[in-house]
């Protein structure tokens, strides 16, 4: 989840198509599927793809519900796009934890991850505070990424999925 143009889609097409998108499509909703062996432990993962643009936005509350884990996904070129985070992590453990198991202790499996890190002169945020926001979370891993180079792209779920086998 994250704003609109941060590259979820970008992210998750080079994750299970193993290619880059270029065209700025804006997502209504997508879902995917792979399989991916975290640990020696193969899981079948569904990623839905969310709509970041205002105007489709109306089911989010219905993913948050229903996902195992999050990718809270901002551009490094976008100051807005970070803090448009807020929000979103909040609605989520909001909703989480109404389903919590009294006496149990649980975490909601999320990532933060800093997209676009190819775009170098366009960076508008440090690492020290995405660092900072990730801590002020309570410690979940942040990965800067480019879905463009590839980097840190499988990182960023089989992270996920490591927090989702663990919770
Ligand atoms: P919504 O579906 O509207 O929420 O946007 P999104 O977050 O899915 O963004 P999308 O993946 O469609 O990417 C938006 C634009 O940024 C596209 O033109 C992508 O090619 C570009 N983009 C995405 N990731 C990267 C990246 O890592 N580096 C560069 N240079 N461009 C990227
Ligand atoms: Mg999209």
């Amino acid at each position: 989840m994250g704003g609109g143009g941060v590259g979820k889609s970008a992210l998750t097409v080079r994750f299970v198509h193993a290619m880059f998108v270029e065209k700025y499509d804006p997502t209504i909703e997508d879902s995917y599927r792979r399989n991916l062996t975290v640990d020696g432990i193969t899981v079948a993962l569904e990623v839905l793809d969310t709509a970041g643009t205002e105007q489709f936005m109306s089911l989010s509350t219905l993913y948050m519900r229903s996902g195992d884990g999050f990718l809270l996904v901002f551009s490094l070129t976008s100051v807005e796009s970070i803090s448009e985070l807020h929000t979103i992590r909040e609605q989520i453990m909001r909703i989480k934890e109404a389903t919590l198991i009294p006496g149990k202790e649980q975490r909601v499996p999320i990532v933060l991850v800093g997209n676009k890190l190819d775009l170098t002169h366009e960076r508008q945020v440090s690492r020290e505070v995405a660092v900072h926001l990730s801590r002020s979370w309570g410690g979940v891993p942040y990965y800067e990424t480019s879905a463009r180079k590839e980097i840190n792209v499988n990182a960023i779920f089989e992270d996920v999925v490591r927090q989702m086998i663990k919770a």
